[in-house]
C-alpha cells in the first residue's frame, strides 16, 4: 500500500494469529472501547454515536483511549457493525438505554428492492477507511490493529427485526418462508462485508474479525444453511481479493457466538482465529478445533463483576486451559457498561503474568 506506517513494536497478536511461538500471550478485550470507559463516555456526551463512527478523528481518538490505560497488544477501530446496513440506505439510529434501532425494517422480501444494492462500499464507508488509516498512524506500532464487520445472518436479522429481540423470530419466518429472497440477501451482505473487510486492509487494519453474533439463535440446521456458507464465502473472497490486487494477506477471526455445535466446521471454514464464547471448555475446543487454528476468548464477561484477586484466578485456569501457544486472551463478549475499568485491568496483568515464557523455551 501507499501508506508509510510506522514499524510495529508489538506483534504478539499476529504471531499468536499464525501460529508462531510468543513470549507471552496477547490479550484485549471486545468492545475495550465502550462505556466502562469515562473518558469514552466523556466522547459520547459531546457527539453522538454513529458521528463518533463517521468523524475520523473521533473514532480514532476512542480507538486510542482504552491503549492509553491499558497495557493491550490490539486494538479495534471503534465503528459498528451496523455500518453496512446503512451503507446499503437504511436509517440506523442508536437509541439512549435501547440500542441499535431500524425505523423501517425489512417486513417483507418486496422490501429488499428499497435497498441500494449497487452501492459504492468505497464512497460510502470512507469514514471507516480513513479511520482506519489514521489510527494506524496514531498507534505508532504500539499495537496492531484490528478492522471487523458483521456477519451476513446476522446483519439479516438486524435489518428484518430493526432491533434488539430475544426470539429472533421475524428474521427466522424469513428462512423458513422465503428461502429465496433470504439467500439473496445474505449473498449481497457477504460481497458488500468482503468490499468492506478489504478495503480495511488496504486501508491499514492488520487482522479482521467477523461477528457472527446472533449465531447462536440458528440452531445447527439453519446455521449450516444461512450462515457458515457465507461466512466460508467471505474468507475464501477477501484472500483472492488480496491476492488480485496484490496487497499481503493479514489473519482472519471468526466469532460465531453461542455456535458450539459448529465448532469443527468453523475451523475448517478458513479463519486463523476462532473466537470462544464463553459457554465453551477451552480444551473441549482445542480437541474439536485441531492444532490448525488459533483459539480467542473466553472470560465469562461477567467474571469481570468478581474481585482482582478472583479474576487473577481466572486468568490463571485460562492459561492453564488454553496453554500459551495459539491462544489469544480475550473475553467470551464484549465489555458491559458497568464493569470496573480496573477489574479490566487486573485480568490483563495476570493473563500476562502467567503467561510469560521462560526465553529458552521459545
Ligand atoms: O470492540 C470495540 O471496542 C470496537 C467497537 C465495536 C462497537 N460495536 C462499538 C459500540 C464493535 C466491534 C462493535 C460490533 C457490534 N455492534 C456487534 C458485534 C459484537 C457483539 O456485541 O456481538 C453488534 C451486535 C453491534 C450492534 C450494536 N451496537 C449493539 C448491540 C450495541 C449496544 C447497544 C447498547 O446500548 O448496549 C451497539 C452500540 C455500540 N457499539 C456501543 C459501542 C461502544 C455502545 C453504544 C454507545 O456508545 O452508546
Amino acid at each position: 500500500m501507499d501508506h508509510k506506517f510506522p514499524p510495529l513494536k508489538n506483534d504478539l497478536l499476529l504471531r499468536a494469529a499464525r501460529g508462531e511461538p510468543v513470549e507471552r500471550v496477547p490479550v484485549w478485550a471486545m468492545r475495550q472501547a465502550g462505556r466502562y470507559l469515562p473518558e469514552f463516555k466523556a466522547t459520547r456526551a459531546e457527539h453522538e454515536f454513529f458521528k463518533v463512527c463517521r468523524t475520523p478523528e473521533l473514532a480514532c481518538e476512542v480507538t486510542l483511549q482504552p491503549l492509553r490505560r491499558y497495557d493491550f497488544d490490539a486494538s479495534i477501530i471503534f465503528s459498528d457493525i451496523l455500518v453496512i446496513p446503512q451503507a446499503l440506505g437504511m436509517t440506523v439510529e442508536m437509541v439512549p438505554g435501547k440500542g441499535p434501532s431500524f425505523p423501517e425494517p425489512l417486513v417483507t422480501p418486496e422490501d429488499m428492492e428499497k435497498l441500494d444494492t449497487k452501492c459504492k462500499v468505497a464512497e460510502s464507508l470512507s469514514y471507516v477507511y480513513e479511520a482506519v488509516t489514521l489510527t494506524r498512524m496514531k498507534i505508532d506500532g504500539q499495537c496492531p490493529l484490528i478492522g471487523f464487520a458483521g456477519a451476513p445472518w446476522t446483519l439479516m436479522s438486524y435489518m428484518i427485526e430493526g432491533g434488539g429481540t430475544k426470539t429472533h423470530s421475524k428474521a427466522k419466518k424469513w428462512l423458513y418462508c422465503y428461502p429465496e429472497a433470504s439467500h439473496k440477501l445474505l449473498q449481497l451482505l457477504a460481497d458488500v462485508i468482503v468490499d468492506h473487510l478489504v478495503l480495511q486492509i488496504c486501508a491499514g487494519a492488520q487482522l479482521v474479525q467477523l461477528f457472527e453474533s446472533h449465531a447462536g439463535i440458528l440452531g445447527p440446521n439453519l446455521f449450516y444453511k444461512f450462515a457458515l456458507p457465507y461466512i466460508k464465502y467471505i474468507s475464501v473472497k477477501v484472500r483472492e481479493a488480496l491476492t488480485a490486487k496484490e496487497v499481503e494477506h493479514v489473519p482472519m477471526t471468526i466469532f460465531a457466538k453461542d455456535a458450539h455445535f459448529a465448532l469443527e466446521e468453523l475451523a475448517d471454514s478458513g479463519y486463523e482465529v476462532i473466537s470462544l464464547d464463553w459457554t465453551i471448555k477451552p480444551k473441549h475446543a482445542r480437541s474439536r478445533c485441531g492444532e490448525n487454528v488459533t483459539l480467542q476468548g473466553n472470560l465469562d464477561p461477567c467474571a469481570l463483576y468478581a474481585s482482582k484477586e478472583e479474576i487473577g484466578e481466572f486468568a490463571k485456569e485460562l492459561v492453564h486451559s488454553f496453554g500459551t501457544k495459539r491462544w489469544i486472551a480475550n473475553l467470551g463478549h464484549g465489555m458491559y457498561p458497568d464493569h470496573d475499568p480496573e477489574h479490566l485491568e487486573a485480568f490483563i496483568e495476570a493473563i500476562h503474568k502467567y503467561s510469560q515464557q521462560p526465553s529458552d523455551e521459545l
